[in-house]
C-alpha cells in the first residue's frame, strides 16, 4: 500500500485516505490529514486497510462520545489497537489485562491496582523522583552533542518503573526493552521489524523475571511497589497463578509507565524548540510549568488512537456503525481539533484549556497513571528550566513508524547552561 504524500491532499478520495499507514507517524507528515477528515468526513469510514475495514473517529466531541460509552464499545470485544490481537498460537500465553476488558470484570481489577499511583502514594515518590532527575541532569554532557531520548527521557522513566515495581536497580534497562517490544507494530520493514517468535520468547522471559519477584516478595512484609500491592490485595493475591492476567497485567503497567511518559519529556523539548517564544515565556515564569505539562501532553499525543469494537449498531455523528465494527478514535487528531483548541497545532503553554486533552482518553478506562506521569514531567522540568537556558535541538528528529504509541527515536541536543 503507498504512504499517503502531502502534496496529493487535495486530490486523494477521501474514502481512500488511510490514516493509520505507520509511515505518517514516522515522517510526522499525518496532520494535514487529519484536519482534512475532521472538516469532511469526522466519522470516516476505510473499507480496505492492511488493518481490514474501520472507522476513523477524528473530533474531539465525538471521541470523547466513544469512549465515554463503555457499553456500545467494548474494549474487550477486539483489543484496544486498530491491528487485531493475534490469533492464539497452541500452548501459547496471550497476556490479558483490565485495559482489554470490558465491566463488570474491568473495574475490580483497577481498583486493586489504583491505590500505588493514588496522590498520597505520589507525594511519597516526589523526592525521590527529584533525586532522580538531578542525577541525571547534573551528569549530562556540556558542550557535546547527545540523544536527549536516550539520556535523559529514557534513563528517567526506567529509573522510576524500577522504582515502581521493586525491579533490580542495575537490570532496569530489561524494562525498557520490555516496553519497546510489546507496542512495536507488526509488519514494519527496516530496522524497526520485529520477530514475533523472539518478541513471544523475549516477553515469556519478562513473565519470568516478574514470577521470581513475586516469589521473593510474597515472603516479605507489604512494601511500597506494585508488585508488593498486588500480593497484597485479595483482588490480586493470586493472580499469580493465571499466567494470562499475570503476564498481562504486568507489560500493562510497564508499557503505561514508559512509552508514553518518556515520549512525553522528548516531546517537549522538540515542541519548545520549533516555538521559541514558547521557551522564552517559561523561562521568565516557571510557574506556568504545570500547565505547559498539559499542553506538552496535548501537543505531543503520546498513545495515538485507541480501538473500541461496536457491540451494537449505534449512530456517531450522523453515520450508522453496525455491531462488530472496528472504531478507531484518534486522539491525535481530536488534540488538533480547531473547535475545541484555538491555533491547535500550535504550542502554547500558557493555554487557558491545556487541560481539556483527550490523551489521557475518558470514562472507564482514563489514564490510570496520568498523575504520575504530570508528576514526573513537572518535577523534571522545574530541574531543567534551574539548570538550562536552552536544552537545543541540533539536528534532525527521528521518529517511530508507529500508529499507536507517538514514539520519539532520537532529539539530538546541545545544553546551554545559566
Ligand atoms: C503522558 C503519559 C501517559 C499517557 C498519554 C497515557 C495514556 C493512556 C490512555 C490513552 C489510556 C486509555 C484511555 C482510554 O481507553 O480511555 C491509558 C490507560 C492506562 N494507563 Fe496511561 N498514559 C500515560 C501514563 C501512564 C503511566 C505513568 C501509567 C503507570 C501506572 C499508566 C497506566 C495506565 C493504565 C494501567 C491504563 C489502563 C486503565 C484502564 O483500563 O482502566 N499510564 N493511558
Amino acid at each position: 500500500m503507498r504512504t499517503l504524500e502531502t502534496s496529493d491532499l487535495d486530490t486523494t478520495p477521501l474514502e481512500s485516505i488511510d490514516v493509520s499507514d505507520p509511515e505518517l507517524f514516522r515522517t510526522d507528515t499525518w496532520q494535514p490529514w487529519f484536519a482534512r477528515l475532521r472538516r469532511e468526513a469526522p466519522v470516516h469510514y476505510l473499507r480496505d486497510s492492511r488493518n481490514g475495514p474501520f472507522w476513523s473517529v477524528c473530533s474531539h466531541a465525538l471521541i470523547k462520545e466513544v469512549d465515554s460509552n463503555n457499553t456500545v464499545f467494548s474494549s474487550e470485544k477486539g483489543g484496544i489497537a486498530i491491528i487485531d490481537p493475534p490469533v492464539p498460537q497452541d500452548g501459547q500465553i496471550q497476556g490479558q489485562s483490565f485495559i482489554t476488558l470490558d465491566e463488570p470484570k474491568h473495574m475490580p481489577q483497577r481498583m486493586a491496582v489504583a491505590p500505588a499511583v493514588a496522590p498520597r502514594n505520589l507525594a511519597e515518590l516526589e523526592p525521590l523522583i527529584r533525586e532522580r532527575a538531578i542525577d541525571i541532569l547534573e551528569n549530562l554532557p556540556v558542550g557535546e552533542t547527545f540523544n536527549w531520548v536516550q539520556a535523559v527521557s529514557i534513563e528517567l522513566t526506567s529509573r522510576m518503573l524500577a522504582t515502581l515495581f521493586g525491579f533490580p536497580y542495575e537490570e532496569r534497562h530489561k524494562l525498557v526493552y520490555w516496553s519497546d517490544l510489546a507496542t512495536a507494530v507488526p509488519g514494519v520493514s527496516g530496522d524497526d521489524s520485529i520477530d514475533m517468535k523472539k518478541r513471544y520468547e523475549e516477553l515469556m522471559e519478562a513473565a519470568g523475571a516478574f514470577y521470581r519477584i513475586w516469589a521473593e516478595r510474597a515472603q516479605r512484609p507489604p512494601s511500597f511497589d506494585l508488585i508488593s500491592m498486588l500480593i497484597h490485595n485479595q483482588e490480586t493475591s493470586r493472580m499469580n497463578e493465571d499466567p494470562e492476567l499475570f503476564l498481562g497485567t504486568i507489560m500493562l503497567l510497564i508499557v503505561g509507565g514508559n512509552d508514553t511518559t518518556r515520549n512525553s519529556i522528548s516531546g517537549g523539548v522538540v515542541a519548545l524548540n520549533r516555538y521559541p517564544d514558547e521557551y522564552k515565556k517559561l523561562r521568565d515564569d516557571p510557574k506556568l510549568i504545570p500547565n505547559m505539562v498539559s499542553e506538552i501532553i496535548r501537543w505531543q499525543t503520546p498513545v495515538i488512537h485507541m480501538r473500541r469494537t461496536a457491540l451494537q449498531d449505534y449512530e456517531l455523528g450522523g453515520r450508522r456503525i453496525k455491531k462488530g465494527d472496528k472504531v478507531v478514535m484518534w486522539y491525535l487528531s481530536g488534540n488538533r481539533d480547531e473547535a475545541v483548541f484555538e491555533d491547535a497545532d500550535g504550542l502554547i503553554i500558557d493555554r487557558p484549556n491545556a487541560r481539556a486533552h483527550v490523551s489521557f482518553g475518558f470514562g472507564v478506562h482514563r489514564c490510570m497513571g496520568n498523575r504520575l506521569a504530570e508528576m514526573q514531567l513537572r518535577v523534571l522540568w522545574e530541574e531543567i528550566v534551574k539548570r538550562f537556558h536552552t536544552v537545543e535541538v541540533v539536528g534532525d528528529v527521528e521518529r517511530l513508524p508507529n500508529n499507536f504509541i507517538r514514539g520519539v527515536k532520537s532529539v539530538p541536543v546541545r545544553l546551554h547552561p545559566l
